[in-house]
């Protein structure tokens, strides 16, 4: 079912996103090569802290810490730790709270330092994605539109969409109804209207689009070992388009 949103309860989904997104910034500033992922988890734990809202992925089905950190050809869900990021890596993070009530939830994918032109070339396409999925947000629109939107772009620049993972509504609970897919032909599901609120979040591969989960339970990565990217932003649809929440 899917649960529409007051603009009311929209306004409180804005703090929380803000906050997602102003708590990501504070990460990204503390990437640089030679950091453990470890650190930029304290950083996002920190933030959370210091404006006493609550990690919304943190013991969410067992998942371990506040942030998820997945470097190269992780794809999502790189549990922070050891890893020692360096140059020319690409390194997304994802994040979200919970605040007054409401979820927010967002990711990016940083490049550290000089990155192959390859890779700056899926950061732009996976970018570029996402806000070719938010360009289809209108009332009276089918969701799927989003979906082929995306798949357009990645597949435009000969990149892949990761299909085993999907964007999905937001609100009271972190995942509610519907699962966006990041592929598929336009004009199918439901039509969208004022009050929904969705995270649109496409995941792209430089190879194949399959991936293996890592024995630690979590860590997506691709099947091929090709590098990965993320970008996420939740959007609320209104009778003009999409309000992105998530902006800083
Ligand atoms: N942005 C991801 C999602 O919406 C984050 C979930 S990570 C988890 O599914 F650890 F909470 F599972
Ligand atoms: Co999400």
């Amino acid at each position: 079912m899917i649960l529409l949103k007051s603009s009311r309860e929209i306004a409180k989904m804005e703090v929380a996103n803000r906050i997602v997104a102003e708590i990501l910034a504070e990460v990204r500033e503390h990437i640089r090569p030679g950091v453990e992922t470890r650190e930029l988890d304290e950083v996002a734990e920190q933030g959370c802290r210091r404006r006493q809202v609550k990690p919304a992925f943190k013991g969410y089905r067992g998942y371990p810490a506040s942030l998820c950190v997945s470097v190269n050809e992780e794809v999502v869900h790189g549990i922070p730790g050891s890893r020692i990021i360096k140059a020319g890596d690409l390194v997304s993070l994802d994040f979200g709270v919970l605040a007054d009530g409401y979820y927010g939830d967002a990711a990016v994918t940083v490049p550290v330092g000089e990155v192959t032109p390859e890779a700056r070339l899926l950061l732009q396409a996976t970018e570029e994605s996402l806000y070719a999925a938010i360009d289809q947000v209108k009332p009276g629109e089918r969701l799927s539109n989003l979906s082929h939107a995306t798949q357009k772009v990645v597949e435009g620049y000969g990149f892949a969409v990761i299909r085993q993972f999907v964007g999905h509504g937001i609100g009271r609970s972190l995942h509610e109804d519907p699962q966006l897919p990041n592929f598929g032909p336009p004009g199918r599901g439901p039509v969208l209207k004022v009050g929904m609120t969705l995270a649109i979040e496409p995941m792209t591969s430089a190879g194949s689009w399959e991936v293996l989960i890592l024995p630690d339970g979590w860590t997506a990565v691709t099947a091929d070992g090709s590098l990965a990217a993320h970008f996420e932003h939740s959007v609320a649809v209104t009778e003009k388009g999409a309000l992105i929440l998530s902006k800083i």
